[in-house]
């Protein structure tokens, strides 16, 4: 009998250990274990067993009984935790995976632009002033000398909510008001960078646009000054070798007037395509602050002087970046928008 227990055990260890499913572990659990399984018919046989060797053979064969219920046991167990690592492999998060890209937004040109303008002018002392952009008549045209029915209107055509309100087509009404709120006092040295809005749209003009005006008022100002500031302006802007010329021209509320060109940064004057071979490109209007409109805004033009100017962003980003069509500043595109 001792044999035969012996020999049971190995079989049974054996068997378990090579089952590969549920269904094979059943089978041998019947096999060994059922009502008529191995290990019961010899439970059953022990009465033949001589009396003095039962207690040993019986506990032997509760311990194989024991045993293999617990190593059925274990191997199901086994068994479960196998499948689920399993699904658990086949599911698993590759975490060597690259990252989801995700993009940083930047800076538009234009603001990039309109930044370093006002860098460089606060770095001079100027200070930064600030207006509406639905005007009144009076501060867009009337206070800067430009009169009902005067033709200067025609070149700054714009859209009117009402007949005395209007989208402003230009910065200069800051001009006013930033005299207007200083009330007469010295020295008055700002920039007044904005939106402003006029009736025109093609590959150099935008239905709405940026320019950034400059204003100084005090004792003894001259073009000498004016000229200088923007000297310096424009070497800072568009590199030290850059030089500017003045140009005569008109506007209402500055006499004289004048127009100011820096030599083309492509051909360096030589003249090009870009500068229409004539060596120069215009970049803004200034002139001395007319005394008319010193006078409207509270200050006594036989004692101060000032300059004024006004340029459009766009245009000095269009040269400094090379664009040549002002709708791709608006127009949201990706492919220009990350170059810069
Ligand atoms: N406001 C003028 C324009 O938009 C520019 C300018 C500003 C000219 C200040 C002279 C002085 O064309």
């Amino acid at each position: 009998m001792l044999d035969d227990i012996k020999k049971l055990q190995q079989n049974l260890s054996e068997e378990i250990n090579e089952a590969e499913s549920t269904e094979t572990l059943e089978k041998i659990r019947i096999k060994y274990l059922g009502k008529k399984g191995l290990v019961t018919k010899l439970m059953r046989s022990m009465g033949e067993v001589p009396a003095e060797q039962r207690p040993e053979m019986g506990q032997r064969l509760n311990t194989l009984k024991n045993t293999a219920e617990q190593l059925l046991e274990e191997k199901q167990e086994a068994m479960k935790y196998g499948a689920e690592s399993k699904r658990w492999e086949d599911e698993k998060i590759d975490v060597t995976l690259p990252g989801r890209p995700f993009s940083v937004g930047r800076r538009h040109p234009l603001s990039e632009i309109l930044q370093e303008i006002e860098q460089i002018f606060t770095s001079m002392g100027f200070k930064i002033a600030e207006g509406p952009d639905i005007e009144h008549d009076y501060y867009n045209f009337e206070a800067l000398n430009i009169p009902k029915e005067h033709p200067a209107r025609d070149m700054q055509d714009s859209y009117y909510i009402s007949s005395e309100v209007l989208l402003r087509t230009h910065t200069s009404p800051v001009q006013i008001r930033t005299m207007e709120a200083m009330k007469g006092a010295l020295p008055v040295r700002i920039i007044a960078p904005g939106k402003v809005y006029r009736r025109d749209d093609d590959v150099t003009h935008s239905p709405m646009f940026h320019q950034v005006e400059g204003l100084v008022v005090d004792k003894d100002i001259s073009m000498a000054d004016l000229k200088g500031t923007l000297l310096l302006f424009v070497q800072e802007m568009f590199g030290e070798g850059r030089e500017i010329r003045l140009r005569p021209s008109f506007f209402p509320f500055t006499e004289p007037s004048a127009e100011v060109d820096i030599s083309c940064i492509i051909c360096d004057g030589k003249g090009c395509r870009v500068c229409s071979e004539t060596g120069w490109l215009e970049i803004l209007g200034s002139g001395m602050v007319h005394p008319k409109v010193l006078e409207m805004s509270g200050y006594d033009p036989q004692k101060v002087t000032g300059y004024a100017f006004g340029m459009g962003v766009e245009r000095i980003a269009m040269l400094k970046y090379g664009i040549d069509d002002i709708r791709l500043f608006f127009n949201n595109d990706m492919r220009l928008l990350e170059q810069y």
